[in-house]
């Protein structure tokens, strides 16, 4: 389960995610919505376990503790919850302390660090800076032993020494890393100081660095095991692994996605969010099975999609497959994308499937 909060404390400039300023007034409204919500799903799930749950943003830390434990008792008198993780998003510049977050039963904590470089978090409008973006991380890890944090690539005045010196500074405190090549997203701030002169990392200059942090990362012995996403063993996010893997999810709160067998609910891009619900053709769950497993490092379970699909995919797709084989590798229960391809995993699947 996730639950989008969909407060920050300000606008970071390259940020496309649903979010307004905070307010106490705002967040009574936003609550109440969530219960509306939370009262309909209860009734599709009912006899369904919830095995993680995810608050994330938006900036979950920067609600009220009051407002925050409503949040989670209204889902716990709701759900059957039978958590193996619970995750908060936090954000170095906002409140919320470790030790209220732990008594709830959080066990995990992702921390949007970006960069420990002034000048970078300042030109994208970060509210914190790198040695609150450090304390941050000490607070935490006196209480959490599963840490996470995201590291932005091809952000401004970035440079590799920055890259090195950021996980060289984080490593020991985290077990898993998120690692994301920035989007200048139309209409952003960003892409009006860009238009203005300022300079981000070309796409070649953004595959490099990519390249570069994965090898950084190894040094810590940090396993890529998605995409975006290196750990410790063990330390994979059970959350976002569910996703990659298919299985059902909901979500709750503005923007956020459900998906329930082959029904797909999709809540609206505002503040007084309606739900608007899809039914998934089979070509179309075939689609997305396929993207989001090729984004794992484990790749693609041949015999689970043959399960659900009922056919050989190294059958069905082998014309598609011929031209581009080079770039994965198969064994007998798996397809994955070389882990050296998995950054050109989009290129890949324009050739593989008919969108
Ligand atoms: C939705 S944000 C939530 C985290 C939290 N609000 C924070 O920023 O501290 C999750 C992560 O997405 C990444 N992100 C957001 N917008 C991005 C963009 N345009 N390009 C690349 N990464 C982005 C950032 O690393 C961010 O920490
Ligand atoms: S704090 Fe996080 S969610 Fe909010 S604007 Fe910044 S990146 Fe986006």
């Amino acid at each position: 389960m996730y639950v989008h909060v969909p407060f920050c404390l300000k606008k970071c400039f390259y940020c496309d995610f649903y979010s307004v300023p905070y307010s106490k007034t705002k967040t009574q409204t936003y609550i109440k919505y969530l219960e509306r919500e939370i009262q309909e799903f209860k009734k599709l799930i009912a006899n369904r376990k919830v095995n993680t749950l995810y608050l994330g943003g938006g900036t979950p830390n920067s609600i009220t503790e009051e407002d925050f434990q409503k949040i989670y008792q209204n889902i716990y008198d709701n759900f059957n919850l039978d958590l193996q993780e619970f995750t908060v998003e936090i954000n170095p510049g906002a409140g919320l302390s470790p030790e209220f977050l732990k008594n709830i039963g959080v066990n995990r904590i992702s921390i949007g660090i970006q960069s420990l470089n002034n000048k970078s978090l300042n030109s994208i409008g970060r509210v914190h800076n790198a040695d609150d973006a450090i304390n941050c991380l000490k607070k935490y890890s006196k209480y959490f032993d599963n840490l996470s944090c995201d590291l932005m690539l091809g952000i401004p005045y970035q440079t590799k020494g920055d890259i090195t010196y950021f996980i060289d500074r984080v490593a020991e405190y985290i077990k898993h890393i998120s690692v994301y090549m920035l989007e200048v997203p139309q209409n952003s701030k960003l892409k009006s100081m860009i238009n203005s002169g300022l300079k981000v990392a070309s796409e070649d200059e953004l595959a490099d660095l990519y390249i570069f942090t994965s090898n950084e990362l190894k040094k810590y012995k940090f396993k890529q095991y998605e995409i975006s996403n290196f750990s410790l063993p063990s330390y994979q996010s059970k959350h976002n692994l569910m996703y990659w893997s298919y299985m059902d999810y909901i979500g709750l709160g503005p923007t956020a996605c459900s998906k329930i067998g082959n029904i797909r609910y999709a809540n609206t891009n505002d503040f007084y969010y309606k739900k608007e619900f899809q039914e998934l053709s089979k070509n179309e769950m075939e689609n997305e099975f396929i993207m989001l497993s090729l984004r794992l490092s484990t790749g693609l379970n041949l015999e689970i999609f043959k399960e659900i699909f009922g056919a050989n995919f190294l059958d069905k797709y082998s014309n598609k497959l011929k031209p581009i084989e080079q770039y994965f590798d198969v064994d007998n229960s798996f397809i994955k994308i070389k882990s050296e391809y998995l950054i050109f995993e989009n290129s890949l699947l324009v050739e593989l499937l008919d969108f």
